[in-house]
C-alpha cells in the first residue's frame, strides 16, 4: 500500500458538490423558518433622527421590524482579535444597533423579519429612516493629514514599527537608490456564496447557529461573548462554505444580529447578506499606499530598506493588513525600517483578504526591486539572488526551511528567462509589445497559539472516522485530511471518512493565514498515529492475537492489517481483532501543541513568480499570456488540490494587478461598484496558460508533517511579476493598482 499523502486524490466531497447534495447555510430547510433582511445606513456619518415603520409593518407576511429602539442591547463587549488566536473574533470592536449613531455606510440600522425572503425584502424597502447627516471621510486622501503611528496593529498582535540598524546611515552608504510610492485601490473578497446565518433557539438558553464561517469555534465564541452567554449554550454548524478569502474569518455583526432577531421573534431565522451588502458588512482590503526606499552598493548589495505603509481604517480599530512582514525578511540588509501609519475614516473595520497584507507589501517591494535592477543594470533575478536573506533577519535564526533559490532556478528554466533582453520595449510582435517580469513570493508561516485537536475512531468493521472542527470552504481540507488519516492509520482512503464543520467537534483554529492545513494535519496525524499505536498495543497484549508478545515497534499496518515488519505473513486485521475482542470501536484524541512564538527558527514560505504580458501598443490593452509560479510550501498533501490553490492564487494576483478595485464614491461615502457587474474579476478568457510547480522542502519545525500551506503564497508576487512585465513591455512604470488601459494610453 503506497502512501496517500502526496497523491492527486480527487476531492472526496466532489460528488456532493457537483450533484447539489452538499448543503450550504442558506439552503437549509427548517420547520418554521422565517427570513430576516438587514437594512444598512444610507449615509456614512450622522445620526438616525426618525424611523417610520408604518408601511413596513402593514406589509404582507411581516413578522417584526427591529431597530435600535426595540432590539435588546448586547451585554458583551466586542474586542478585535484575529480569529487565528482561536478566540472570539469579532470583525470589529464596534457592534451596531445599540444607539442612533451611524459610523459607516451600510452599518445595520434595522432588521426586517417576514415569512419569506421576498416579503422581508419588500417590507425592508418600505422602511423610512431619516438621518441627520454629518460630513464623512471615506478615502485615504480625505484623512491622510490625520494619520498616526499606532503602537500595535492587528488586534494588538503585531507592533506598528520594526527597526533594525540605521536606515539613514545605510542610505548614506548607497551608491544608488530608488524611492517610490505605490498606491492600492481597496478590494473586496467576493466569495461566490454570500455570508449567511441560520439561527435556531432550542429554548431560551440554547441555540444552534448554522453559519458560513472560516471558524466554527470563532463563531461560537464570538456570539457567546456578545450575547453574554456560555459557549456551552451555542452549537455552530458550518459544513460547506462557498469560498471566503478572508471575508468570513472574522465574525461580523450580522451573525449575532440574526441570533437576536431569532430570539425576539421566537422562530428560526435565516439572515443572508445580498451581494451588495457583502461590500459593506464583512470588511475589505483597505485603500493604502506604500513608500519603499532601497539603497544599494556598487556590488549590488542592499544597504538599506525603508518601507512605510499608510492606510485608512475605521473609527473603532487600529487595523492595517500586515503588509510589512514578508517584505521585511526577504532580503538581507543591515538597515531596515518598517512603519505602519493609519488614519481613521467612516468605514467598517478592514480585514483579511486573501494574501492579507503581503500581497500588497510584496507588490510594492518587488516592483521597487525591479526598478532598482533596471537602474543599476543588473538582471532582476541576479539582483535578488545576491540579496536573499539566508537567515531570518528579524532574529538571526536559520530558516526552518526555505527553497527560494531553487524556486527561482526552476521557475527561470520553466519560463525560459535566459536570454531576456533587459531593455523595455525591445520585443514586438506587430503592434503588440511583449514583456517579461519576475518577482519573489513569500508568506509568513503562522503557528496557531494554542493546542489543536482532532479525534480518530476505528470501528470493528475496520473503517475509521476522523473529526476536527474545521469548515470546508473549498480548499480541499476534507480530502487532504482523509489522506493524512489514512496514512496514519495504515488504511486505504476509501475506509476513512473525515468529518469537519462544527463547534461540537474537537477544536481547531479558524482556517486563516494559510495555517489551516498545517494545524489540522498536525492534529489529524497525531490522532491517527496514536490510534494505530493503541490498536497495535491491543494486539501485542492479546494472547489470541498472532502478534501476541511482539515488540510494537516491529509492527506496521498496511491496508488495515497489523503485521510484523520483517515477517508480513504474521498478523491480523484491525477488524479481526476488534470483533474477537467484542469491541465496537476504539477512539483517541490527538492534541498537537504548536511551536512556541520563537522556536529558534524563522518560519516563512517562499516562491518565485514569472509572467509574460502582451500589450496592444495602440489601445493599451494588457493580456497576460503566460504565468509560471514555483513554490516551496513544505510537504504537499494533495498535489491536485494544492496546485489548484496555488493556481487560483496566481490568478488572484493577476486580478489584483489588472482588474480589482472597490471605488469609493466620496460624495456618498459608499462603495460605488458593489456588484459583480461593476467589480471586475477575471473570466476564463482573461486567464493565460499557468504553470504551477512545487519544490518539496523538508521542514521538521513547523508541524509533524512539515506542511507550510498554500492558501496565500500563490497570490503574493504574481501581481508584481505582471506589473514588472508591463514595464518591460512598454517602458511605462505604473505605480498603482489596478493597472488599467487608461494608464497605458
Ligand atoms: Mo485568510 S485572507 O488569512 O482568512
Amino acid at each position: 500500500m503506497s502512501p496517500a499523502i502526496g497523491t492527486t486524490l480527487d476531492r472526496v466531497d466532489g460528488r456532493a458538490k457537483v450533484s447539489g447534495t452538499a448543503r450550504y447555510t442558506a439552503e437549509l430547510v427548517l420547520p418554521g423558518l422565517v427570513h430576516a433582511v438587514l437594512v444598512g445606513a444610507r449615509v456614512a456619518s450622522g445620526r438616525i433622527v426618525a424611523i417610520d415603520t408604518g408601511a413596513a409593518q402593514r406589509a404582507d407576511g411581516l413578522i417584526a421590524v427591529l431597530t435600535h429602539l426595540n432590539l435588546p442591547k448586547i451585554p458583551g463587549t466586542p474586542k478585535l482579535l484575529p480569529s487565528l488566536a482561536g478566540m472570539a473574533a469579532p470583525g470589529q470592536s464596534y457592534f451596531p444597533m445599540q444607539d442612533d449613531v451611524v459610523h459607516y455606510a451600510g452599518q445595520p440600522v434595522a432588521i426586517v423579519v417576514a415569512d419569506t425572503v421576498e416579503r422581508a425584502e419588500h417590507a425592508a424597502s418600505l422602511l423610512r429612516v431619516d438621518y441627520e447627516e454629518t460630513p464623512a471621510k471615506t478615502t485615504l486622501d480625505q484623512v491622510r493629514d490625520q494619520a498616526y503611528e499606532p503602537e500595535r496593529i492587528f488586534g494588538g498582535m503585531l507592533p506598528g514599527r520594526v527597526v533594525r540598524g540605521d536606515v539613514e546611515a545605510g542610505l548614506g552608504q548607497a551608491t544608488d537608490r530608488v524611492d517610490v510610492t505605490y498606491r492600492f485601490a481597496a478590494n473586496h473578497q467576493n466569495p461566490i456564496e454570500p455570508s449567511a446565518s441560520t439561527v435556531v433557539w432550542d429554548d431560551a438558553h440554547r441555540l444552534t447557529v448554522y453559519d458560513s464561517t472560516q471558524g466554527p469555534t470563532a463563531t461560537q465564541l464570538t456570539v457567546a461573548t456578545l450575547l453574554g452567554i456560555s459557549p456551552t449554550q451555542i452549537k455552530v454548524v458550518s459544513e460547506f462554505v462557498g469560498g471566503s478569502f478572508g471575508s468570513k474569518a472574522m465574525i461580523w455583526p450580522h451573525v449575532t444580529l440574526a441570533a437576536l432577531a431569532a430570539r425576539q421573534v421566537e422562530r428560526p431565522v435565516r439572515l443572508s447578506l445580498s451581494r451588495e451588502q457583502m461590500f459593506h458588512s464583512c470588511g475589505h482590503r483597505e485603500e493604502q499606499e506604500q513608500h519603499v526606499t532601497l539603497g544599494v552598493d556598487a556590488g549590488g548589495r542592499l544597504t538599506a530598506l525603508r518601507h512605510h505603509k499608510l492606510s485608512i481604517t475605521s473609527y473603532f480599530d487600529d487595523w492595517a493588513e500586515t503588509s510589512l512582514q514578508s517584505p521585511g525578511i526577504l532580503y538581507r540588509t543591515p538597515n531596515y525600517e518598517g512603519i505602519y501609519r493609519i488614519a481613521k475614516g467612516n468605514t467598517i473595520t478592514p480585514t483579511f483578504m486573501r494574501g492579507p497584507g503581503e500581497a500588497t507589501g510584496i507588490f510594492a517591494l518587488e516592483c521597487a526591486v525591479d526598478e532598482l535592477a533596471e537602474r543599476i543594470g543588473v538582471d532582476p533575478i541576479e539582483l535578488r539572488l545576491r540579496n536573499f536573506a539566508d537567515t531570518d533577519p528579524t532574529s538571526g535564526h536559520p530558516w526552518s526551511s526555505n527553497g527560494i533559490r531553487e524556486c527561482f532556478q526552476r521557475g527561470a528554466d520553466l519560463f525560459g528567462w535566459a536570454g531576456r533582453d533587459p531593455n523595455p520595449g525591445s520585443r514586438r510582435e506587430g503592434r503588440t509589445l511583449i514583456g517579461w517580469g519576475v518577482a519573489a513570493s513569500a508568506y509568513p508561516h503562522v503557528a496557531p497559539p494554542n493546542p489543536q485537536r482532532a479525534r480518530a475512531r476505528l470501528y470493528s468493521d475496520g473503517s475509521a472516522v476522523v473529526e476536527a472542527g474545521v469548515s470546508e470552504f473549498g480548499t480541499g481540507v476534507t480530502t487532504a485530511m482523509t489522506q493524512v488519516a489514512a496514512d496514519g492509520l495504515g488504511l486505504p482512503v476509501e475506509r476513512v471518512r473525515f468529518v469537519g464543520g462544527g463547534s461540537d467537534l474537537p477544536n481547531i483554529t479558524a482556517a486563516v493565514g494559510s495555517a489551516g492545513t498545517g494545524a489540522v494535519s498536525a492534529a489529524v496525524h497525531l490522532a491517527a498515529t496514536q490510534l494505530r499505536d493503541q490498536l497495535v498495543g491491543r494486539a501485542v497484549a492479546d494472547e489470541q492475537s498472532p502478534l501476541h508478545g511482539a515488540d510494537p515497534g516491529a509492527v506496521s499496518v498496511e491496508d488495515g492489517r497489523m503485521r510484523l515488519r520483517d515477517r508480513p505473513d504474521v498478523g491480523e486485521t484491525y477488524a479481526e481483532m476488534l470483533s474477537r475482542q467484542f469491541t465496537p470501536d476504539v477512539e483517541t484524541l490527538g492534541v498537537w501543541t504548536p511551536p512556541p512564538p520563537d522556536p529558534g527558527y524563522g518560519l516563512h514560505t517562499f516562491g518565485a513568480q514569472f509572467a509574460e504580458v502582451a500589450v496592444d501598443a495602440d489601445l493599451g490593452l494588457i493580456r497576460v499570456r503566460r504565468m509560471v509560479g514555483v513554490f516551496a510550501p513544505g510537504r504537499v498533501l494533495n498535489r491536485k488540490t494544492a496546485h489548484s490553490q496555488l493556481m487560483g492564487g496566481m490568478l488572484w494576483g493577476l486580478s489584483h494587478a489588472l482588474l480589482e478595485a472597490s471605488w469609493m464614491d466620496a460624495r456618498l461615502g459608499r462603495w460605488a461598484n458593489p456588484s459583480f457587474g461593476d467589480y471586475l474579476i477575471p473570466v476564463n478568457s482573461d486567464v493565460p496558460d499557468v504553470v504551477v510547480d512545487t519544490i518539496e522542502v523538508t521542514d521538521t519545525v513547523v508541524n509533524p508533517l512539515g506542511v507550510k500551506g498554500v492558501g496565500e503564497i500563490g497570490i503574493v508576487g504574481s501581481g508584481a511579476a505582471i506589473a514588472n512585465a508591463v514595464h518591460h513591455a512598454t517602458g511605462r512604470r505604473v505605480r498603482h493598482l489596478p493597472i488599467t488601459v487608461e494608464d497605458l494610453l
